[in-house]
């Protein structure tokens, strides 16, 4: 069998190919990692395949960043490359960002067939560079495997024909349940100085808080009030770290009470954090996601989610960039406890078993 390659290129694409890589591994797959590096940093990447048990990657096309299409047509070259020399069997993608877009496209044009781990995702907000990634992705894939049935409904409505569509569950979550307990092992609350259950954890990085001065500032202005009541952990990412810089509010950053800032942090050392905070704030997909499935409150810090079951049946409230409604909303979730919820459908640790075999029966009827 010709190889299968799996791609990721940024942060929340390593624990969505964990679990299938190694499900496909014990299956006896032929299969390519390819790693684009669109994300490069030590603790942006590296640590991730360590956490997560996953061999480095067998192709690394270190493509590193620059405008979207810079960043897109980089790997779209030097993807094209790789897929003329190996001629794989299928190319699987996840999630969102420009390394999902770039490498669907080339292997639609060279007609290979392409698969999409968590499609049918919508915001409905074109403004975010990860929905119009989300749409060209679902668009022109063969094999759309959806986390919750709000996927398959929208594309549907589309007009993707069914028979394209296997709702699957949410990967992710196979990560997250499987690492659960090595995680128990980190000593990261120690080092930062936090006790279970009387801290939050905060995200940020989407373009619409961190590159607008003013959205920033509001979102700063609610850590001010937020901190006076409870200490707060701040993994800074590096885009808001530069955004920061620009902006030169880093001086009113650390100057906020109770805010604990540290360098963005690897798997394990996340998932102990998350799973003894109090409350989320966050304008991460996959963090409203992983909060839902601990039971853990989230406030997302956005207008909207392409996530709407964390909202329906999760612990996730949409609170988005106003400083009064962000405060309100997380006094409210201190005084009460928070939002409780129940955990999707699906979202069992078994995603990658069902994957595995939607795309073991297309392979093998395309011969
Ligand atoms: C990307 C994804 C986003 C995802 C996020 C998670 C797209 C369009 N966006 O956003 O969907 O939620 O990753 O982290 O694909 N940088 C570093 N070191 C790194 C990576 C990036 O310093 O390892 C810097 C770069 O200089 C860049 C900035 O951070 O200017 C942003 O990186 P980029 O990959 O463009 O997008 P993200 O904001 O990380």
């Amino acid at each position: 069998m010709k190889p299968i390659i799996l791609v990721v290129g940024a942060r929340p694409n390593f624990m969505k190919i964990a679990p299938l890589h190694a499900e496909l591994a014990r299956r006896g797959v032929n299969q390519i990692l390819l790693h684009t590096g669109q994300h490069y940093d030590e603790n942006m990447s590296k640590v991730f395949f360590e956490d997560l048990r996953m061999p480095e990657p067998d192709i690394y096309l270190g493509v590193g960043s620059g405008t979207h299409a810079e960043q897109t047509a980089r790997v779209m070259v030097e993807f094209e490359r790789i897929c003329l020399e190996h001629r794989p069997s299928m190319v699987v993608v996840v999630g969102d960002v420009n390394s999902t877009i770039a490498c669907t496209l080339v292997a639609a044009k060279l007609w290979i067939p392409s698969a999409h781990v968590e499609a049918g995702l919508r915001s409905f907000d074109r403004r975010m560079p990860e929905e119009i990634n989300r749409l060209l992705t679902d668009s022109i894939c063969d094999i759309l495997l959806t986390p919750s049935s709000d996927g398959d409904e929208n594309l549907l409505r589309e007009g993707v024909s069914a028979e394209k569509i296997h709702l699957v569950g949410n990967i992710m979550i196979d990560s997250l349940l499987l690492n659960l307990e090595r995680a128990e092992s980190s000593d990261i609350r120690e080092r930062l100085g936090v006790l279970q259950g009387e801290y939050g954890v905060l995200t940020l990085h989407r373009p619409s808080n961190v590159d607008d001065e003013i959205a920033f500032g509001r979102v700063l202005s609610a850590l001010e009030a937020i901190g006076a009541h409870l200490p707060v952990v701040f993994p800074v990412h590096p885009r808001t770290r530069k955004q920061a810089q620009e902006f030169e509010l880093e001086a009113r950053l650390e100057a906020i009470p109770n805010i604990i800032l540290c360098e963005p942090i690897g798997y394990l050392d996340f998932v102990r954090l998350m799973s003894g905070a109090k409350l989320v704030l966050t304008d991460s997909g996959g963090l409203q996601e992983e909060t839902t499935a601990l039971g853990i409150p989230c406030l997302t810090l956005r207008e909207n989610t392409e996530r709407p079951i964390t909202v329906t049946e999760g612990t996730n409230i949409i609170v988005g960039n106003d400083t009064d409604t962000i405060v309100e909303a997380a006094f409210k979730a201190l005084e009460s406890g928070g939002k409780t919820g129940s955990v999707p459908e699906l979202w069992d640790g078994r995603t990658a078993g069902r994957i595995a075999d939607v795309l073991l029966a297309h392979v093998h009827r395309d011969g």
